[in-house]
């Protein structure tokens, strides 16, 4: 099953740091290519969310929020979910 990854491109993602993981493709190697289908989306609410600490720019792993996502962060939790699919 493909693991859907949700970039999000609202504005303030965008600008704190989510224009780079507009090409995330780039950074994936084959093996994590297969496993996953990337899309962007519009903002999804979570840099309104004002309690916690979590930060833009926001992506989704599956069902798994990551905060502050840059391409390492991304590249770690698909790999855990490509293991844990494989389990
Ligand atoms: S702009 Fe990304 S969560 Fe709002």
């Amino acid at each position: 099953m493909k693991i859907e990854v949700k970039i999000c491109m609202g504005t303030a993602c965008y600008v704190m740091g989510g224009a780079e993981l507009a090409t995330l493709s780039e950074y994936l190697t084959a093996k994590q290519l297969e496993y996953v289908e990337i899309k962007g989306t519009p903002c999804i609410d979570s840099c309104f969310n004002k309690e916690g600490n979590k930060r833009p720019p926001f992506a989704y792993v599956g069902e798994v929020l990551i905060s502050e996502a840059n391409v390492n962060k991304i590249r770690e939790e698909i790999d855990r979910q490509i293991t844990e699919q494989s389990l």
